[in-house]
C-alpha cells in the first residue's frame, strides 16, 4: 500500500527573541507567572517588515536541501497559516514563485493552529492517489502581527516560525499511517480576529476597536483543548489497532505545557515520550507541530522504524491528528 512519506524536513524561525522579562516590560505579566501557567520561557518574533512567507521559504528550503530536491521537483505546495503576508494572493502563491518553483498548484489551509496536521493530511492524499510525486506542505506564521500586546492573556503565548516537509511515495511500510480531521464552528468565539474580514471590513472603527487582533478565552479553550487532544489521539491509534504503547513519540501542537501534560497522562502517555519545545518557541500556530517535528528528527529523538503521533488543535475549532511510521 503506498504511503507519503517525509523524505525532508525543515525550520525556520525570526532572530528576535522575546524573553519572559522583555514582556514584564510591555504588560503586567511576570516570568513565572508565564512559565507557571503555560510552560514559554521565551519566542522568536519578527522584525517590522518581516513576515509569514520570508520563514515558510528558509523551511522549504532546508526541507528541499534535506531531500537532496531543487524547487523545481515539487509538484503541489500546501501552506496552513492564520497570518498569511496578505489577505491575497495566498501565502502558498508567494512561496512557490519565491522559491524558484515551477508554475504548480498552491494552496492556503486557513485551519488555525490545527494547520500543521490539516496541511499534513492534504498533501499525503495527493501523494497516495499518486496524482502528484512530491508535495511541500508547511506550516507557518508570524502571529505577532496579528497578537495585542496590551492584551497579556495572548501576547505572552503567541510567536512566529515555519516548519516545512516534503512528501514522497513510499512503498515499504514507512510514512504517514493515517490522518483524522475534526471541526466545530460552535466553537468560533474562543479564538477569532473580529476584523478585516467581510463581516468586519477594515475601517477607522475596527482598528480603534482592536479588531484586527487574536482575540481568546483562553480558558475555556484550554477545556476544550484537552478533550479534543485526547478524543483525537485516542480515535487515530484504536482504529489503527495500536495502543499508546506503541507509539514512540507524541508530537503534539505547542499550545502550553499543561494542555499537554494533561492531554499525555490522560491517554496514558508518560512525558519521556512526548516532545515539547513550547519554552523556547512558544505557540506558532500552524508552524509547531512542524517546528517540533525538525526539532525532534534533527537531534535523533526519532529512529527509523518508530511509530510517531501528531496531534493539533486551534481555532475554529478546529483539531486532528496523524501517525507516522518513521
Ligand atoms: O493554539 C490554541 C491557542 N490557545 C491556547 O492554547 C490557550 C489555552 N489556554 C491557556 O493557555 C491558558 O488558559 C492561559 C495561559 C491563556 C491562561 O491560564 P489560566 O490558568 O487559564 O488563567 P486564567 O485565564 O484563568 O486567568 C487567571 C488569572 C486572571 O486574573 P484574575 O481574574 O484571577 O484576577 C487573569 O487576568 O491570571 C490573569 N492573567 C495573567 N496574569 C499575569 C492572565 N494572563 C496573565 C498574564 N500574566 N500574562
Amino acid at each position: 500500500m503506498t504511503r507519503a512519506r517525509i523524505i525532508g524536513i525543515g525550520a525556520a524561525a525570526p532572530k528576535r527573541i522575546l524573553t519572559n522579562k522583555d514582556l514584564e516590560k510591555i504588560v503586567e505579566t511576570s516570568d513565572e507567572w508565564i512559565v507557571q501557567r503555560s510552560g514559554v520561557r521565551e519566542r522568536h518574533i519578527a522584525e517590522e517588515g518581516e513576515a509569514t512567507s520570508d520563514f515558510a521559504v528558509k523551511a522549504a528550503q532546508q526541507a528541499l536541501e534535506r531531500a537532496n530536491l531543487v524547487p523545481e521537483d515539487v509538484d503541489f505546495i500546501v501552506l496552513g497559516t492564520t497570518s498569511a503576508d496578505m489577505v491575497f494572493p495566498t501565502t502558498a502563491n508567494l512561496v512557490q514563485h519565491r522559491l524558484g518553483c515551477r508554475r504548480v498548484g498552491s494552496v492556503d489551509v486557513f485551519a488555525a493552529c490545527s494547520g500543521s496536521v490539516y496541511s499534513l493530511s492534504i498533501g499525503s492524499q495527493f501523494i497516495q492517489t499518486g496524482k502528484y510525486r512530491r508535495v511541500l506542505c508547511i506550516g507557518a506564521e508570524t502571529l505577532s502581527k496579528i497578537t495585542d500586546f496590551t492584551d497579556r492573556g495572548t501576547c505572552v503565548l503567541l510567536a512566529d516560525a515555519a516548519g516545512a516537509a516534503i512528501l514522497e511515495a513510499s512503498d515499504d511500510g514507512s510514512g504517514i499511517i493515517d490522518t483524522d480531521l475534526y471541526s466545530d464552528g460552535q466553537y468560533w468565539d474562543l479564538l477569532y480576529m473580529p476584523g478585516g474580514g467581510s463581516r468586519h471590513p477594515a475601517t477607522h472603527e475596527t482598528v480603534d476597536a482592536r479588531m484586527h487582533y487574536a482575540k481568546m478565552k483562553g480558558s475555556e479553550v484550554f477545556k476544550v483543548a484537552v478533550r479534543m487532544f485526547v478524543d483525537c489521539a485516542e480515535r487515530i491509534l484504536a482504529r489503527n489497532g495500536f495502543t499508546t504503547a506503541d507509539v514512540s513519540l507524541f508530537i503534539p501542537h505547542q499550545a502550553n505545557l499543561r494542555i499537554i501534560e494533561a492531554a499525555a497522562k490522560r491517554v496514558g502517555m508518560p512525558m519521556e515520550r512526548v516532545f515539547t519545545n513550547v519554552d523556547r518557541y512558544g505557540n506558532t500556530g500552524a508552524a509547531s507541530v512542524y517546528v517540533a517535528l525538525e526539532e525532534a528528527v534533527s537531534t535523533g529523538r526519532v529512529k527509523k522504524g518508530d511509530l510517531l503521533l501528531l496531534a493539533a488543535f486551534g481555532g475554529g475549532f478546529t483539531w486532528g491528528s496523524a501517525l507516522i511510521r518513521w
